[in-house]
């Protein structure tokens, strides 16, 4: 029995969009979703009930920044993550393989890993496919993700072609070192860059290999979106139709749209709350930049469509006051509003692929949202 079971409820008439559940051993959510990233164990200025009053479901966590801070080990000793953070519905860990690129310095990729410095202090460290299972293990996310590496975009051909093969005998090793399958759900990473027969040779290596899930790795890079689009149609044919597949890095409201409507369950994102952090709310008529002069006296909410605790209580005049007066509390409402913005909206696409009707929502929601602003 693995630990995480999906149940493919109905396809989309209009678009092949699915609406489905995945179940784990801390409960079951409905996808498509979004998952709130909460980076160091803890989804910067939310507590766990607030996430819970916004109706997030499950959300990711780390490997990277919990190896390096506070440890692993001391994560286990806690209880584990769940216990440690107080969050008792699921969490997804990425390996560290996307974080370990982006963040360290002078990082060297064998076929054993990755050594590399510490972004915190300059230790010398080193993660591979056994020390991200292992770091994982400890963790007791419900699922684990193989330990990847993101080649760069652009990257020419023959390096994509190395890296994925590599990527695809990492993710075997990351399946034997797996200690806890009865518990944890580990799924792999197609990576591939922006090569079709990249995408297809590493979807089918990996399905081989029989995972209870399948992330589309390597997007959101830096490319055009189309092309993105275009990566996820080539890809999603060679994926098993009773596993979820998880889209890593993607959270603009367009792309949730566009990335349910070509058959994808999960997707995950620091970008409603980093821009929250910098006074920007996701609305349903687009960005909105709260700290601009022109909502001085506006006294209406952050979006009047919007039932989040911050727009049922406080205004556009209020938030731009905090925020301009440095008072944390203005950065929370602006994160807690965004948040539900992508859970709602998550909740919004679900409903209309119950119904059969996914494409007219994406025309009637890009209407009003404006498909540049995202
Ligand atoms: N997050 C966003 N993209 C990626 C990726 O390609 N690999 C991993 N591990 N995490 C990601
Ligand atoms: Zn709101």
């Amino acid at each position: 029995m693995s630990a995480i079971r999906y149940e493919l409820i109905k396809t989309c008439a209009q678009t092949g969009a699915r609406l489905g559940r995945v179940h784990t051993p801390h409960g079951s959510f409905d996808t498509p979703t979004f998952m709130p990233v909460g980076t160091q164990a803890t989804v910067k200025g939310v507590s766990p009930e607030e996430l819970k009053a916004l109706d997030a479901k499950i959300i990711l966590s780390n490997t990277y920044h919990l190896f390096l801070r506070p440890g692993h080990e001391l994560v286990r000793e806690a209880g584990g993550l769940h216990k440690f953070m107080n969050w008792d519905r699921p969490i997804l860990t990425d390996s560290g393989g996307f974080q370990v690129f982006s963040l360290s310095e002078r990082r060297k990729i064998t076929e054993e890993g990755v050594t590399f410095r510490s972004h915190l202090n300059g230790d010398k460290l080193f993660l591979s496919p056994e020390v991200a299972t292992a770091v994982q293990n400890a963790l007791g996310s419900d699922i684990m993700m193989a330990f990847d590496e993101c080649p760069p975009y652009p990257a020419e051909y023959d390096y994509v072609k190395q890296s994925t093969e590599r990527t695809s005998r990492w993710a075997e090793r990351c399946l034997k070192a797996h200690a806890r399958p009865h518990d944890q759900g580990l799924f792999a990473i197609v990576q591939g860059g922006m090569f079709k027969d990249l995408r297809k040779m590493s979807a089918q290596d990996l399905t081989s290999l029989d995972f209870p899930g399948y992330a589309m790795g390597g997007l959101s890079v830096g490319e055009p979106k189309p092309l993105m689009y275009e990566m996820l149609e080539e890809t999603v044919p060679y994926l098993p139709t009773g596993k979820p597949r998880y889209l890593m890095g993607v959270g603009s409201p367009d792309c949730l749209v566009e990335g349910s409507m070509r058959g994808i369950d999960m997707f995950d994102c620091v970008l409603p709350t980093r821009i929250a952090r910098n006074g920007t709310a996701m609305t349903s008529q687009g960005r909105l930049v709260v700290k601009n002069a022109k909502y001085v006296s506006d006294f209406g909410p952050l979006d009047p469509e919007c039932s989040c605790y911050a727009c049922r209580h406080y205004s556009r005049a209020y938030i731009r006051h905090l925020i301009r007066a440095d008072e944390m509390f203005g950065l929370r409402l602006t994160t807690i509003h965004n948040l539900h913005f992508l859970v709602n909206l998550m909740e919004q696409v679900r409903e209309a692929i119950r119904e059969d009707r996914l494409r007219d929502f994406r025309d009637e929601f890009f209407d009003k949202y404006g498909m540049a602003a995202n």
